[in-house]
């Protein structure tokens, strides 16, 4: 693929005037975030700290988009993050408030750890979080397992969290929750919140129709819970609207769909969609680094020819991802292409997480059988078609793959936005590959320059795959430099930016109506 250089430079984009407000009217995430003190709370922690097997210890960044994404925010605006401390060495290089500073060697930010007996492990992250709320959420009503035990954990450890949150809050905090394990700890965190501080929290996943959520026991204590934030914010209209119409549901709210206002108990709550970005400058600046050379040694670790064309797919395993379709699909494909066997190579980049769930293991087992399946049916001496790689690749690696990669196959089942996308589409510095984006993704929503597929037919989606292999040049791109120009625009410090500044008019209207909460 010929290097030609991005349409824009990321300086003209992201240009600032002296007041912070860049010229498109946003606030710039360091200002808005830069004049409060944020205090991030979120189930998985950014840094984990492990014994190594010669007993020394050593630090891991775990996987998922969502600590990756909201890292860079913290390093940048400083600040505490609230999490759970699952490491084998976690407590052994805290302080006496469960505290250390990180990234490591880099101390910008405070990581305070909140412990976990195993029952509650296995009760509220094993178990409601991740066997309740997440297939529920995902449209996958069949895939709940209920247990009450569950449901009980889950309250009192979503009160550890808040009081370990409440404690960490200033009045000039911003208490900024993350997602489905936390529908209860806002209640906590107002009990004690200082007069001045406010609450925003991101559900990174989808929120279903109230038809599906009412399928839990206890549908209005969780939506009552996360009514006790200032701002609740999704990644697009669809979840905020059904997010709504939820909050209808419930005795004594009154809900504006237009304005997305929710009030209760005397309060606003605002409900907006404020869709994640990557960091779109680092992604790119960093696959520029990664050239020719460091593609063919890497390819050749893992037994990739480089001289075919290249099809990637990058995902925590996980029921959601769509893994096992994917590779249907590509069967389809190769049978009725086989022009394109021992041309095309797909990558599949898989991480592991939730592997104590059967569920999760038993995906991960379909995923390894279709890759063995697909592969001794089409494969040759010279040309392995579906490389597997589970085991760890740096960033520098795994934006390197993007940028050499000819398509990505993002085809999920159901996903709340689904960062991989974003992040192909930031490493393309030739701008010439192609995205085929599920259209059950939130990502979908806003990409329409990708080639939309549909993940559960395998006829239409590997014609979609030969459509992008074969695309004109002068198509793929117009399509990449568009998706570029908006993954550019829609960055990680918008979506900060947007969420945040929301927060910040929440916070203003009560000191305007005299700290009371209006
Ligand atoms: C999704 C969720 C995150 C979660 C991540 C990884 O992106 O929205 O909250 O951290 O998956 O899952 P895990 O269970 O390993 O934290």
């Amino acid at each position: 693929m010929a290097k030609t250089p991005p349409a824009e430079s990321v300086d003209d984009i992201r240009l600032e005037t002296d007041d912070g407000i860049e010229p498109n009217g946003r606030a710039d995430a360091d200002e808005t975030a830069g004049s409060r003190h944020l205090v991030v709370v979120s189930n998985r922690e950014p840094y984990q700290h492990h014994y190594e097997d010669d007993g020394s210890i050593g630090v891991e960044e775990p996987v998922g988009g969502l600590t990756a994404g909201l890292d860079p925010v913290l390093r940048k605006t400083r600040g505490d993050w609230v999490a759970w401390g699952d490491g084998d060495a976690d407590a052994v290089v805290t302080d006496d408030e469960d505290c250390v500073a990180v990234p490591p060697g880099d101390e910008r930010y405070t990581l305070r750890r909140v412990w976990l007996t195993d029952d509650e492990v296995s009760g509220y992250y094993y178990g409601y979080s991740n066997r309740v709320l997440w297939p529920l959420c995902h449209d996958l009503v069949d895939r709940i397992e209920m247990e009450p035990a569950y449901w009980d954990t889950y309250k009192s450890v979503n009160e550890s969290f808040g009081r370990a949150a409440a404690e960490r809050a200033t009045e000039d905090s911003t208490v900024w929750i993350q997602d489905y394990h936390f529908c209860l700890a806002p209640k906590t965190i107002r009990e004690s919140l200082p007069t001045g501080a406010n609450m925003v929290q991101f559900w990174h996943i989808p929120w279903p129709a109230w038809d599906t959520f009412r399928v839990v026991p206890h549908p209005e204590e969780l939506i009552e819970g996360l009514l006790a934030n200032d701002v609740v914010g999704f990644h697009v209209e669809r979840y905020r609207d059904n997010f709504l119409e939820c909050a209808a549901q419930l005795d004594g709210t009154d809900v504006d769909r237009e304005a997305g206002i929710v009030r209760i108990d005397g309060r606003e709550v605002r409900v907006g969609a404020f869709p994640m970005g990557v960091d779109a400058e680092r992604i790119e600046s960093i696959a520029d680094g990664f050239g020719r050379d460091d593609w063919v040694g890497l390819a050749e670790r893992y037994g990739i020819d480089p001289d075919t064309r290249i099809a990637v797919g990058v995902d925590r395993i996980d029921y959601t991802k769509g893994i096992p379709h994917r590779i249907d699909a590509l069967e389809t494909f190769w049978e009725t292409h086989p022009e394109w066997r021992g041309e095309l190579t797909f990558v599949q980049k898989s991480s592991h997480s939730r592997s104590q769930i059967p569920a999760y293991q038993e995906i991960a087992e379909d995923v390894c059988e279709a890759v063995r399946r697909v592969n001794e049916r089409f494969g040759t001496d010279e040309w392995t078609p579906i490389v597997h790689v589970d085991d760890y690749l740096s960033q520098r690696e795994l934006f390197g793959l993007y940028r050499h990669s000819d398509v990505a196959l993002v085809s999920p089942l159901r996903d709340g936005m689904n960062l991989v996308a974003k992040e192909y589409v930031a490493a393309q510095v030739e701008e010439d590959g192609v995205l085929l984006l599920s259209e059950f993704a939130g990502a979908h929503e806003q990409m329409d320059e990708a080639v939309h597929i549909n993940p559960y037919s395998p006829d239409g989606f590997a014609e979609s795959i030969h459509d992008a292999l074969t695309m004109p040049a002068g198509e793929r791109r117009r399509r990449m430099r568009s998706l570029r120009d908006h993954v550019r625009e829609d960055d990680l410090d918008a979506w900060v930016a947007d969420l945040l500044e929301a927060a910040g008019l929440t916070a203003t209207e009560r000191l305007l109506a005299g700290g009371q909460d209006v």
